[in-house]
């Protein structure tokens, strides 16, 4: 959701502060802005809707200096895009605050406030921070203690830092549901909603737990836990690339993250897969005794994290054995359902800060499951940290809203997973070495595949002027056809929707004709004919197809088809190497019309908000 970053140095923090929000601006971009203090304790505020070039722009024709400031990228959430409920927001013009997340009784603290004789600027939940702060600040002279009295009356999920003209020598922090992580310096220190805000400026980092408020001077950081009591926190040293941020040469984000995946996947796999399979505790200490146990396998994730739980649901059952359950965590929360005996709770995330994902978890601890388990991008997470066990995948920093190479690693740790559960309940020797085999090949397959960049990009022409879509798959084709679905929506805008072929006659071979392109991903595998059987259904009804098949599988272009041949892969691991090609075809399709790939509109990179 929101980006927030923060500074007290003797250097002028202005540009840091930049440089941080556009490196946060993927998770939040309809306004930015920032609070900064000098060294006269003259307190500014700028602020500007649109990315944060507007605001780079503004601080340009009117520079200002600064030893402290904050600043926050925006993903709305209460009240529209405006400059008036841009972060940050001001109290009695010494406090202000930036926020991620959602105060979900600010109603209730905005009428007490409002009677209290506080004037409201914006129609923010965030606003009734500054304010009950300032309230609090009236009964103490003590930053901290306004800030530990103020986050007792909020309920939500929330990460915010404050800072007060009056305490110039500090920011105030909190996190309760949102991430934050402090960068250390030498005689500066930084806040941030995620480390790759500060990377340019510091390689040591703290992560806040939940309930933490802390107190950060030039010198000095002190963390308090939500008792009240000073703790300790461990330092970690990052080893995020320096450039994880950047582009590396490529036009998009999106661009470069399709690219990176053969690298990624072979780190994912990297001394964790041996000739051998994959030992239970690469999913962390005691997974041996816990998977062991596991007969039935319950996923919950949002987004594209769930296209891979239904992936997955396939390959747990066919080869592992044990029955499985996906569900999207939004759905699963707010309902009761049955824990099956010797269930494993399994989430995945990109982020590991999803609102709804993490919800399910939490609710989850209590229900009898034998253990929870986390496929995760982010070390340090939240689900990491209240997972029982985790599995990491090393996609590295993504940065592009749609995701692309977190979901293909995700795939590859849900298949060793697999092979990891498997081996306890009968997985063959032969299954085994063909998985085996099958992950072995894939950093090889997916280059191969990229190499068909140019043959898909000319594909995408056709699509420019379309508004509809339909992608069809079956087996464990069929998630990878919602997936792209999602991606092309997400990025050209162009209404997608997926089908299990099986299901065209029941309802949307109504829809075909020949301004809706079809889309279909036919590996070599045992359902092919069956497929075949559905694309000559969609023939006869005058629909255009976009077949992306196995060079084996002997489909031919002509006036109504036109055929992608991609390298010949076990079907096995062809739900992997046929994501590429459709995240290949929304990033061209997005291309020709024009839209923002990184940023698609009203998106944002991790909903820290239910
Ligand atoms: C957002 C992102 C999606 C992502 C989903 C789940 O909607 O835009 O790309 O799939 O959140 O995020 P997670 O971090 O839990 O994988």
């Amino acid at each position: 959701m929101c980006g927030i970053v923060g500074a007290i140095a003797e250097r002028n923090v202005v540009n840091i502060l930049l440089e941080g929000l556009k490196r946060l601006e993927y998770r939040g971009y309809d306004s930015a802005g920032m609070a900064l203090l000098d060294k006269e304790q003259q307190l500014t505020r700028v602020r500007r809707t649109g990315k944060v070039q507007e605001l780079a722009d503004a601080i340009e024709a009117n520079p200002v200096k600064a030893h402290l400031g904050i600043a926050h990228t925006r993903w709305a959430t209460h009240g529209g895009v405006t400059e008036s409920n841009a972060h940050p927001h001001f109290s009695s013009e010494r406090v202000a605050v930036v926020h991620n997340g959602i105060i979900e009784n600010y109603r209730s603290l905005r009428e007490q406030l409002s009677e209290q004789g506080y004037r409201f600027d914006s129609d923010t939940d965030t606003e009734t921070i500054a304010h009950q702060i300032d309230a609090e600040l009236q009964h103490t002279n003590d930053l901290l203690q306004a800030v530990q009295k103020a986050v007792n009356k909020f309920s939500g999920a929330y990460g915010t830092v404050v800072m007060d003209q009056h305490h110039p020598d500090q920011m105030v922090v909190a996190r309760s549901g949102s991430p934050l992580v402090i960068g250390l310096g030498i005689d500066e220190n930084f806040i941030a909603s995620d480390q790759l805000a500060l990377l340019p400026v510091t390689r040591r980092f703290i992560f806040l737990e939940e309930g933490d408020v802390a107190r950060i001077t030039r010198t000095s950081v002190e963390v308090f836990n939500q008792n009240g009591q000073a703790v300790e926190r461990p330092v970690h040293d990052s080893d995020i690339e320096h450039d994880a941020g950047d582009k590396g040469g490529y036009r998009h984000y999106m661009l470069k993250e399709i690219h990176e995946q053969p690298i990624v996947v072979r780190n994912t796999l990297q001394q964790r897969l041996t000739e051998e399979g994959v030992d239970a505790n690469v999913f962390g200490a005691n997974a041996e005794e816990l998977l062991s146990q596991v007969r039935h396998v319950q996923i919950v994730a949002c987004g594209t994290s769930y296209h891979s739980g239904l992936t997955a649901k396939y390959w747990l059952e066919e080869y592992a054995n044990v029955s499985c359950g996906v569900e999207i965590a939004s759905e699963f929360r707010y309902r009761k359902s049955y824990v099956h005996p010797n269930s494993l709770l399994v989430t995945i995330s990109q982020s590991g800060e999803t609102a709804d994902t993490l919800a399910a978890l939490r609710l989850a601890k209590d229900s009898g499951y034998t253990a929870s388990l986390t496929i995760c991008n982010v070390p340090g997470s939240s689900l990491v940290r209240e997972s029982d066990l985790a599995f990491m995948t090393r996609a590295g920093a993504e940065i592009g809203v749609a995701s692309t190479k977190a979901f293909t690693t995700q795939l590859t740790g849900l298949m060793m997973l697999t092979l990891a559960i498997g081996q306890y309940h009968g997985l063959s020797s032969e299954q085994r070495q063909r998985l085996i085999a099958g992950l072995q090949s894939l950093p090889a397959k997916l280059e191969e595949t990229l190499a068909l960049s140019q043959g898909i990009e000319d594909l995408a022409e056709e699509f420019a002027d379309k508004e509809h879509s339909l992608f069809l798959g079956r087996g464990d084709q069929y998630p990878i056809a919602m997936e792209g679905a999602l991606k092309l929506k997400e990025i050209s805008y162009i209404h997608a929707e997926a089908y299990a072929s099986g299901e065209l006659k029941h309802g949307p071979l109504a829809l075909i004709d020949e301004s809706m392109p079809v889309i279909v991903v036919a590996p070599n595998n045992e359902l092919l004919e069956k497929l075949k059987s559905n694309v000559e259904e969609v023939r006869a009804r005058g629909g255009i197809m976009y077949v992306f098949a196995d060079k084996n599988a002997q489909f031919e272009s002509d006036e109504t088809m036109r055929v992608i041949n991609l390298p010949h892969v076990d079907p096995v691991i062809a739900p992997i190497v046929y994501t590429l090609p459709l995240q290949l075809l929304s990033y061209y399709v997005a291309i020709i019309k024009g839209t923002d790939v990184d940023q698609p509109r009203n998106l944002a990179k991790s909903v820290t908000v239910e």
